[in-house]
């Protein structure tokens, strides 16, 4: 970015790729997010709220740094993942308030991608001014297999900048028009979310300093297989917590009741443990409810005394202090997903107690995946008591992986 700034931006049209894919809160109810607890909130008529903008903060140093040089930003994103064409749920349009907001300015939304109001708002930009698009993935050529259909979609986008800036740094590990076929097409940079992101992230995958912990949550073994492969040689400590430990239980021989369960990953993750050398540490306890529900019947239960007709929906206290203990020495740290469903009051000890656990230690810590960053926030923790929260989820996996990430390779192209 600061070459391009050293170009001269002023009065040119700057193309963005930013991730703006927050969660949204079908509840009218509360934010989430308790940072912004105060923020007004941003609605559609469908009632969608944002319940986290930590990715919209998360660009904004680019956006502001375009702004201050006098561009005519033109910001897109994707927002979850509609089918190819326009669905009011995915709209980007509670994002843009929320940015306008956070910016300090009102920023112009268009009502489609590269339609008449994407070219009618793009027109209308003065300078220092910014614009979002409605969500890329209401046109099938953003995600299209096809080379020629992305082709004719990064054509028409391509057509709203002198210039583009990844700062996607959640999305570079997608082949899509945005973010691996409109750099081919304009002058290309990294914004400064996504050089940072590669910075910290390149640290860890190179040689990071020992004792280096890895603490891995969230609900799919099977999403989360290739980099407990590409980690264990690395790792002094590999701790596992959220769903995906009870088909590492069921690979110990233990019953998981009605808990989540990837059965046809069990003997591979009985494969996986017996070539963990001991690095791998599960929960030895874990609080099993009797419904997927805030308000459900809960008791804390060994890990190999869990009732058939109970689900595990948090790590238990015991856990939390012996995965506290192997943190405790910790030189670097990688957190990636949460340890239960953290968004049930009754059911967030266990990420919390790993999150103290982690900013309690003198190590380098990193926080990947927008679930566990959510969850920093969303249990009200101090973001800045951990090193690097990164906006990454799939996108700091598979770079930890060691993966070619299309959006990077695009960019060092
Ligand atoms: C994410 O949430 O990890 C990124 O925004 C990418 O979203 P996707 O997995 O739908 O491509």
């Amino acid at each position: 970015l600061d070459d391009l700034l050293a170009e001269g931006v002023s009065g040119r049209r700057v193309l963005v790729r930013a991730d703006l894919n927050v969660p949204l809160d079908k509840q009218t109810g509360q934010i989430a997010d308790h940072n912004s607890a105060s923020a007004p909130r941003h609605g559609t008529p469908d009632g969608m709220r944002i319940a986290d903008d930590g990715r919209i903060r998360a660009v904004l140093p680019t956006l502001d740094a375009l702004v201050r040089a006098g561009a005519k930003v033109v910001v897109c994103s994707h927002l979850g993942r509609p089918k190819g064409a326009p669905d009011p749920q995915y709209s980007l349009r509670p994002v843009a308030g929320r940015l306008g907001e956070l910016l300090g300015a009102p920023v112009h939304f268009a009502t489609d991608t590269v339609g008449d109001s994407a070219r009618s708002t793009v027109e209308a930009l003065a300078d220092g001014q910014v614009a979002l698009l409605e969500n890329l993935r209401f046109n099938k050529g953003e995600t299209s297999k096809d080379d020629a259909e992305r082709a004719a979609f990064a054509d028409q986008l391509a057509g709203f900048g002198e210039a583009y800036v990844d700062d996607a740094f959640g999305a570079v590990h997608r082949r899509h028009a945005s973010v691996y076929d409109v750099p081919a097409r304009l002058p290309h940079v990294a914004g400064r979310l996504v050089l940072r992101e590669v910075e910290v992230l390149g640290r860890l995958a190179g040689e990071p300093e020992r004792p280096y912990v890895v603490v891995l949550g969230g609900s799919k073994v099977s999403d989360k297989l290739a980099v407990i492969e590409a980690l264990l040689p690395k790792v002094d400590r590999l701790l596992i917590g959220g769903g995906m430990c009870f088909t590492f239980l069921k690979a110990q021989g233990h019953e998981v009741g009605t808990s989540l369960l990837e059965e046809e990953m069990v003997e591979t993750c009985r494969n996986l443990l017996e070539r963990s050398e001991g690095k791998i540490m599960l929960p030895v306890d874990v609080v099993a409810a009797d419904a997927f529900a805030p308000d459900a019947a809960h008791d804390t239960v060994a890990a190999d005394a869990i009732p058939a007709k109970r689900l595990g929906l948090d790590i238990g206290p015991e856990t939390v202090a012996g995965f506290a203990a192997a943190l405790a020495d910790a030189k670097t740290v990688f957190w990636n997903g949460p340890m239960g469903v953290f968004e049930m009051p009754a059911f967030a000890n266990g990420t919390r107690g790993v999150a103290e656990a982690i900013t309690k230690t003198d190590a380098f810590t990193v926080v990947g995946g927008g679930d566990s960053a959510a969850a920093v926030r969303a249990l009200g923790l101090d973001e800045s008591s951990f090193g690097h929260i990164s906006t990454g989820g799939g996108a700091s996996l598979e770079y930890l992986e060691g993966k070619t990430l299309p959006g990077i390779a695009a960019l060092e192209d």
